[in-house]
C-alpha cells in the first residue's frame, strides 16, 4: 500500500462495483450508485468504455480479470448481507473501508453507528466527494489510521468504540498484511468487543489441488505489485485460516469460498475466482 496516495485498488474495487450495477440493473446484487463517483479520469475512461458494452459483456469482463470481478462484488454483497443482518443490533466497523458506500446504501439497517477506518490520503478523499451528501441515518463515524504502525485497542478506543459486541468487517485489506496482524487483528476485537463480536475478512488462499489455480494464485500478486504497486503479503490455506481462528478462540468459522457465497446470495451464472474466500469468525 502506498500511503500517502489514496488506494488504487480501493479504487479498481469501486468501479467493479459500478460497472455491476451498470451491467445487471434491477438484478445487481449490490446496487452500488455512489461508486461511480469516486473513479478518478482514468477510471472513469475505463467505467465509460466498459459500460456501453452490452450486458453479456459482464461475463468477458470478469473473465479478463481472471473472477475477480465476480468475486469482489459477491464478497461485497455477501457482507452486505452480515451488517443487514447485525447492524440494527450492534455498531459496524470498517477496518479499510476505502470508498465503501453502506454507510448510505445500508443507513436503513445501521442503528449504532458504523466506523470507518482508513490511511487519511483514502479517506480524505472518500470524504471530498461525498462532501455534499446528507446520510439519511447515521453519519460515519470516521477515523484516520494506519494499522501497521498503531495499536488496534488505542485505534478503537480513540475512535469512540464501545466495548459491546461488534460487526468488524475487514475487506480488501488482509492480503496486504501479516499472519501476525491478521492474529492480532482477531484478537484485538475478541478482547476489546468481547463475546457476540463478529469479524468478517476475506483472504487470498495458497494452497489448492488444481495445478491451474495454484498457478492463478502466484500469478496474481505479482500482477497486483506491478500493475498497482500494491503488493500480496498474506496468504492462507482454508485449515490454516481455521485454527488461526480457533487458536484465537473463536466460537464459531466458517469459510466462504466463491461457490458457498453464491449460494447464500442465491445467484448463478457468476464465476468467481476460486483462490480467495470469506471468513467469518464468531466470538
Ligand atoms: C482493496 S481496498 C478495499 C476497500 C474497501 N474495503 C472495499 O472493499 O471497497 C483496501 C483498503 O485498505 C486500506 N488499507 C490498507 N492497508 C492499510 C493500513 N495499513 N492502514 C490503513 N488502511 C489500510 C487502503 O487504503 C484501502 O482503502
Amino acid at each position: 500500500m502506498l500511503e500517502n496516495t489514496p488506494s488504487r485498488t480501493a479504487e479498481i474495487v469501486a468501479l467493479f462495483r459500478a460497472l455491476e450495477y451498470v451491467y445487471y440493473g434491477e438484478k445487481s446484487i449490490i446496487k452500488d450508485k455512489y461508486a461511480v463517483r469516486f473513479l478518478s479520469d482514468r477510471y472513469m475512461r475505463i467505467f465509460n468504455q466498459l459500460s456501453i458494452l452490452p450486458d453479456f459483456m459482464a461475463f468477458f469482463v470478469n473473465a479478463a480479470s481472471w473472477g475477480l470481478f465476480d468475486f469482489i462484488t459477491l464478497r461485497h454483497a455477501f457482507m452486505d448481507q452480515y451488517v443487514r443482518e447485525f447492524a440494527p443490533r450492534m455498531p459496524v466497523a470498517l477496518l479499510g473501508a476505502g470508498y465503501d458506500s453502506r454507510a448510505e446504501r445500508l443507513s436503513d439497517s445501521i442503528k449504532h453507528g458504523i466506523w470507518e477506518f482508513d490511511f487519511p490520503a483514502t479517506q480524505r478523499r472518500k470524504k471530498f466527494y461525498l462532501r455534499n451528501d446528507k446520510i439519511a441515518g447515521h453519519e460515519p463515524h470516521y477515523y484516520e489510521v494506519d494499522f501497521m504502525k498503531e495499536s488496534l485497542p488505542q485505534i478503537f478506543e480513540h475512535a469512540g468504540l464501545e466495548k459491546k459486541p461488534t460487526l468488524v468487517i475487514w475487506e480488501g485489506v488482509s492480503m496486504y498484511v501479516t499472519e501476525e496482524v491478521v492474529r492480532s487483528t482477531l484478537e484485538t476485537c475478541r478482547d476489546y468487543f468481547g463475546p457476540g463480536t463478529i469479524v468478517v475478512f476475506d483472504y487470498w488462499q495458497d494452497i489448492l489441488e488444481n495445478p491451474f489455480r495454484n498457478f492463478m494464485i502466484h500469478v496474481m500478486p505479482v500482477v497486483m505489485d506491478l500493475v498497482y504497486g500494491e503488493k500480496f503479503t498474506y496468504s492462507a490455506t482454508q485449515e490454516r485460516m481455521r485454527e488461526l481462528a480457533l487458536e484465537c478462540k473463536a466460537k464459531r468459522f466458517t469459510s466462504n469460498p466463491g461457490k458457498q457465497m453464491m449460494k447464500r446470495l442465491k445467484v448463478t451464472s457468476r464465476l468467481p475466482i476460486s483462490s480467495a474466500a470469506i471468513a467469518v469468525v464468531e466470538f
